[in-house]
C-alpha cells in the first residue's frame, strides 16, 4: 500500500491524545472516524471540534472552506466495527494498559481490512509487546504523538523488529501528510526518545519535592526559567493527566519490578484523591 492508498483512517480512542489525532488527520484530507466505549468522550470529543474549528477561522489560522472540510471528514461512533471495519490505517490511541491494547490489536486483525495498517499510539509500549496479537506484525508499528496533537509537531515512528520497511515508510509519509515532523526510529526501546528524556526529568523533579526540597511551584518557576520549557514539570503531568504517568508508572513498575519505576509518592497520593490535573480540574495546580 502506498500513501495515496490511505483514504480512511481510524483513530481508537477520543482522549487527550486521540480526539486531537483524529482532528489533525481529518484536517490533513483524510476521512477519519474516531471510536470510543464512551459515549460522552465521544462528545466531548465532537464538541471540541465544533468549538475549536470555527475558533481558528476567527483567529485567521484556518480558511472557513479548511475548517468545514475538517468537520465533515471526521465521523465518531462507539462502534470499533464501524470505524475500523473499511480503515486503511488504524491509530490507536486508548488507555495505556498492554492488555487492553493487545485485545483492542486482536480485534482490530479480525475486523480491518488485510492490508490496513495497525499503529499504535502508546506513549512508552513498543508495539512488539502487542503485534504478536495479530496475524500481520509486519504491519504493527509504535506512531507516536505528543499532547496537545494539533499543536506539537513531532511524531516518533518505531519500527519494531517484526514492522516491514513498507509500514515504517507509509507511517512516515503519514506524519508529513499531516503536517508532522516524523522521526524514525529502528530500534525499539520502552519510551522511545523524548518520554524517555521527559521521565528522568520528572523523575528528578519529583525526587526533589518529595524531599521537600522545593515545592511542585518552585520547581516549576526553575524549569521554566532556566531551561525555557513552556511548562514545568508539574504543570505539564497536569496537562498529560497524573493517573497516565499513574499506570505507566505501575505497568512498568510489574514488569520491572524495580522500585525506581513506581509512581512517586507525590504521584500515588495526586492519583487516589482524584486530582488527576487538568481533566478533573485540579492537580498540582487548580483549574477553572
Ligand atoms: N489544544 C490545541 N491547541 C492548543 C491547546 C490545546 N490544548 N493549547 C494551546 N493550543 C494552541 C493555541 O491555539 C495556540 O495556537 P496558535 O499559536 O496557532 O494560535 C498555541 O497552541 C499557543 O497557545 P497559547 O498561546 O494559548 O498558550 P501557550 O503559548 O502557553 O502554549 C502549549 C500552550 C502549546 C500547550 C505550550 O504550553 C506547550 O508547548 N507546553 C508543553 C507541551 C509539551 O511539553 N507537550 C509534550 C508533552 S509529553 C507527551 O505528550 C508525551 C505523551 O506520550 C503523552
Amino acid at each position: 500500500m502506498r500513501i495515496e492508498d490511505v483514504k480512511k483512517i481510524c483513530v481508537i480512542g477520543a482522549g487527550n491524545m486521540g480526539h486531537q489525532i483524529a482532528l489533525s488527520a481529518a484536517l490533513a484530507g483524510f476521512k477519519v472516524s474516531c471510536t470510543d466505549i464512551s459515549l460522552q468522550m465521544l462528545e466531548k470529543a465532537e464538541e471540541f471540534a465544533r468549538t475549536y474549528l470555527p475558533e481558528r477561522v476567527s483567529k485567521g489560522k484556518l480558511t472557513q472552506q479548511m475548517a468545514d472540510q475538517g468537520l465533515s471528514n471526521i465521523s465518531f461512533t462507539q462502534s470499533l466495527e464501524e470505524a475500523a471495519g473499511d480503515a486503511d490505517f488504524v491509530i490507536e490511541a486508548a488507555v495505556e494498559m498492554i492488555n487492553v491494547k493487545r485485545k483492542l490489536f486482536a480485534d482490530l486483525d479480525r475486523i480491518t481490512p488485510p492490508q490496513a495498517i495497525l499503529a499504535t499510539n502508546s506513549s512508552f509500549i513498543v508495539s512488539s509487546k502487542i503485534a504478536d496479537a495479530t496475524k500481520r506484525p509486519d504491519k504493527v508499528c509504535n506512531m507516536h504523538f505528543f499532547n496537545p496533537a494539533l499543536v506539537m509537531k513531532l511524531v516518533e515512528v518505531v519500527q519494531g523488529p517484526h514492522t516491514s520497511t513498507e509500514t515504517a515508510q507509509l507511517t512516515m509519509d503519514l506524519c508529513e501528510k499531516m503536517g508532522k515532523n516524523g522521526v524514525l526510529l529502528k530500534k525499539e526501546i520502552y519510551g522511545f526518545l523524548v518520554n524517555r528524556i521527559l521521565a528522568a526529568l520528572h523523575h528528578e523533579a519529583q525526587f526533589l519535592a518529595d524531599m521537600g526540597i522545593a515545592t511542585p511551584e518552585e520547581i516549576d518557576v526553575a524549569v521554566t526559567n532556566a531551561l525555557g520549557h513552556p511548562m514545568g514539570p508539574f504543570r505539564l503531568l497536569d496537562f498529560t493527566g497524573i493517573d497516565l504517568a499513574y499506570y505507566i508508572g505501575m505497568e512498568r513498575y510489574q514488569e520491572t519490578q524495580d522500585l525506581k519505576d513506581k509512581p512517586s509518592p507525590l504521584i500515588v497520593e495526586k492519583f487516589a484523591k482524584g486530582e488527576w490535573g487538568r481533566k478533573t480540574k485540579k492537580g498540582f495546580y487548580a483549574y477553572e
